[in-house]
């Protein structure tokens, strides 16, 4: 059983998956995030263990539990997701299905704020990070391949391609999540997969099944 476990295709392969939302704190007892379940990221990293990959999985705080057979590192904040994935390179493939906060608040209070001091509260935000940028722009120990997500509500297709040139990723795997499509927290995703030589439209399948189809086609791209 051990062997059958390691065996496969991406077997000797070190492969990065980030997951989940990042909580950027505003004090201790409160945070913004975006929306995720963490279930593509989840559902990706357990079809490249499958495939035989190590698999190193940086999770935010997610609300499915990480799979089996994997090297999990729960971080919180994007600096944190940031400082886990340079920690864990190199790696030969890094897929990053994290929802990453795009800011954070700036100078967030070590103790907690409270109603009755003086009105409503200002926050100011910094920007955070982008991970999949840097990695993708990496000059020395790039991975050979960098995937990264667009999960879009509007001109998805555009906004998807443009994001893949503008990042230096070498696929995007984009999806609409408009109200309406189920996508948001479902168990069924409709991708777009956009390389540099075309785009492929998959069917709406199970998020089990785009991440075994995703994991095929990383375990070819290898080679
Ligand atoms: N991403 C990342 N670090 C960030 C923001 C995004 O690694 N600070 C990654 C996500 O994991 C995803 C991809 O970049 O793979 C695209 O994320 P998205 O939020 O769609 O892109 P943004 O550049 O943040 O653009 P937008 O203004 O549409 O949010
Ligand atoms: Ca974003």
């Amino acid at each position: 059983i051990e062997a059958a476990l390691t065996d496969g295709p991406l077997r000797g392969r070190r492969v990065l998956v980030t997951s989940g939302p990042t909580h950027e704190p505003i004090d201790p007892v409160r945070y913004i995030a975006n929306r995720s379940s963490g279930a593509q990221g989840t559902a990706i990293a357990r079809a490249l263990a499958d495939l035989g990959a190590h698999v190193i999985f940086v999770t935010g705080p997610a609300d499915v539990p990480p799979p089996e057979g994997v090297e999990v590192i729960r971080v919180e904040t994007a600096q944190q997701m940031l400082d886990a994935v340079q920690d864990a390179l190199p790696v030969d493939a890094a897929i990053f299905a994290a929802a990453v906060a795009d800011w954070r608040v700036k100078d967030a209070a070590s103790s907690k704020m409270k109603k009755d001091k003086g009105g409503l509260p200002r926050l100011e935000f910094a920007e955070n990070p982008d991970i999949l940028a840097h990695v993708a722009q990496m000059t020395e120990g790039r991975p050979t391949l960098v995937v990264g997500f667009a999960a879009e509500t509007d001109d998805v297709f555009a906004n998807a391609t443009a994001k893949r040139a503008r990042k230096g990723c070498d696929w995007i795997v984009a999806n609409d999540v408009s109200d309406g499509t189920g996508i948001m927290g479902g168990a069924e995703n409709d991708v777009t997969l956009i390389a540099g030589d075309g785009a492929e439209d998959w069917p709406r399948m199970g998020k089990t099944q785009v991440a075994a189809r995703l994991a095929e086609r990383i375990a070819q791209a290898l080679g």
